[in-house]
């Protein structure tokens, strides 16, 4: 069962051509360079260039896998969540191929993808990690950070989600802040390994104690402005790699009291970790020693290219779809920006 799937809903124009859980192509085009001098993602620049690369991305993504568009059983695309403009072009050329070939759709909530990203195989079936339901799925990205009960293929059951920002968006304004650039994730990350990931200044780690698996991360923003503010006020000098590791080590923190709890709560050990947030290293390790305390399994995205967005993940959420006959009407597939996670049957 060979799948051309593809994912328009931020700032990458992303196709990948899959079998199973295994990948065959995963071609992506990044905005990023666009986007950067604004400062985050710029909704009319994303729709054009997404519009722009889209034929290009698509025919890569075929020729890498050696594979005929005839070849190809489904057509998957991700209708949300995401930018409305971004998703519709997506949709719109999943919705041409299939027509134009006459293959069946299939339509993938992105969220999915990135829990279905600690699953997804190489080109000969590596990882062989099977599945042992149930897992505590999170997901850490710069849109979205939440933990979901994932007991079954395409069941799902949000536990926790975040109140305000996002820990990737946390770490992007802080970064932002300090003048880093946009995203800032990466950079915060090699800034707190000079220092060794300490934990300097203490900033708060907001809702510790609120007993549920929610997060909020907007407080701990505000305070970490007015301790810069301050700072620059009374003229004294910032230790740029001391602040990056103490916010990043708040956000982090946060991050594992709310899987502690949720691990407590639902006695589910066993974690996957999914989402661009995840490529970070010191994350990995605070996450895998928090396992090791309680739990009895982790499993993160296998090749550093499934923890930012792109196809391959989705094409594997998609093949599970498939097995159920979980088909999309082409007349009426559109666009939800601000779709929820939910398991769907039909
Ligand atoms: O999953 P993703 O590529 O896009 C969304 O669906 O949002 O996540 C992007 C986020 C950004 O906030 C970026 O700063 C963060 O992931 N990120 C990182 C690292 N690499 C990317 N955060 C911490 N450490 C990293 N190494
Ligand atoms: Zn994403």
């Amino acid at each position: 069962m060979i799948i051309l799937s593809i994912d328009t809903s931020c700032d990458e124009t992303a196709v990948a051509v899959t079998e199973g859980r295994r990948v065959l192509s995963n071609t992506l085009y990044s905005q990023i360079l666009i986007h950067k001098k604004w400062g985050g993602v710029v909704p009319s620049l994303a729709k054009r260039a997404h519009e722009e690369k889209i034929d290009f991305v698509v025919t890569d993504a075929l020729r890498t896998a050696r594979v005929g568009v005839e070849d190809v059983d489904f057509i998957a695309v991700t209708q949300g969540p995401g930018l409305a403009v971004a998703l519709e072009v997506g949709i719109r050329k999943a919705k041409e191929l299939a027509l134009k070939h006459n293959k069946k759709l299939i339509s993938v909530n992105h969220l999915e993808g990135h829990i279905y990203s600690c699953f997804v195989q190489n080109r000969i079936g590596n990882p062989r990690n099977p599945f042992e339901f149930p897992y505590l799925a999170v997901i850490v990205s710069g849109g979205h950070t939440q933990i979901v009960k994932f007991t079954d293929h395409l069941t799902y059951e949000i536990i926790g989600s975040t109140v305000d920002d996002a820990a990737g968006e946390a770490l992007d304004k802080a970064a932002k802040l300090l003048g880093l650039g946009y995203p800032g994730g990466h950079v915060l990350e090699t800034l707190a390994q000079q220092v060794k990931n300490e934990d300097f200044y203490r900033f708060p780690r907001p809702m510790r104690n609120s007993k549920d698996a929610n997060f909020s991360f907007s407080g701990l923003k505000t305070s970490f402005y007015y301790f810069l503010k301050r700072a620059q006020e009374n003229r004294e000098s910032l230790d740029i790699p001391k602040l990056a590791s103490s916010f990043q080590e708040a956000v982090f923190d946060s991050l594992i009291y709310k899987i502690t709890y949720a691990m407590q709560e639902t006695r589910i050990p066993n974690v996957t970790v999914g989402g661009g947030v995840i490529a970070n290293k010191h994350l990995r390790t605070k996450i895998r020693n928090l396992i090791r305390e309680y739990g009895s399994r982790v499993l993160f995205p296998p090749f550093p290219y499934l923890t930012g967005d792109n196809a391959a993940m989705m094409g594997v959420a998609a093949s599970f779809k498939a097995l159920r006959h979980q088909f999309a009407d082409p007349a009426k597939l559109d666009r939800i920006p601000r779709l929820e996670l939910t398991s769907q049957t039909g």
